[in-house]
């Protein structure tokens, strides 16, 4: 099933946590050098965009799906998937990750990420109407809000680097 517009704000997250999943799932074995790096980045993209986007699914999308009874086995999982993934990120600020951990961790942020794309938001789009995907739709960006001034600085500036093939903004930091 296509992706509803009002859910692809979350399914660009998604995109981009998945991304960094691989990249993990791919560079091991670890050496201890290499950890504390991994564990900084795995920080940093709770910082910048995760930690919205939990709280925008926790506030938001996973009520509007929780009025279809059939859905809250789901949520209940999704929300315990929630909790040990914040452990992680946790562990990641702390550098405590093992080589083990870290492995772990990306397998069990891709499955989170999975589980929603494949059975939460195919199941809300099935049984919601256009007008609730629609409310929901402003109710995420709003949310979502927070994480934009950091993502859309980031989209801005590579934008323009590519189209223009040199910088045509002030840089503000080196
Ligand atoms: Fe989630
Ligand atoms: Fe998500």
């Amino acid at each position: 099933m296509q992706r509803d517009k009002n859910l692809i704000p979350l399914s660009h997250q998604h995109q981009h946590a998945l991304a960094l999943c691989v990249r993990i799932d791919r560079a091991q074995p670890f050496s201890e050098i290499q950890l504390p790096t991994w564990q900084e980045e795995v920080w940093q993209s709770f910082e910048h965009e995760i930690k919205v986007h939990f709280s925008a699914e926790e506030s938001v999308l996973f009520p509007a799906a929780g009025q279809f009874r059939e859905l809250k086995p789901l949520i209940d999982d999704l929300l315990a998937e929630h909790l040990s993934l914040r452990r992680s990120f946790s562990e990641a600020e702390g550098r405590r990750m093992s080589s083990k951990n870290l492995v772990a961790f990306a397998r069990e942020l891709s499955a989170h990420i999975r589980k929603e794309e494949r059975q939460l938001f195919e199941s809300m789009q099935k049984r919601m109407t256009p007008e609730q995907l629609a409310l929901l739709g402003c109710q995420l960006e709003e949310a979502l809000k927070q994480a934009t001034p950091v993502c859309r600085l980031t989209r801005t500036a590579s934008a323009e680097w590519d189209t223009a093939g040199r910088k045509t903004t002030p840089k503000t930091k080196p």
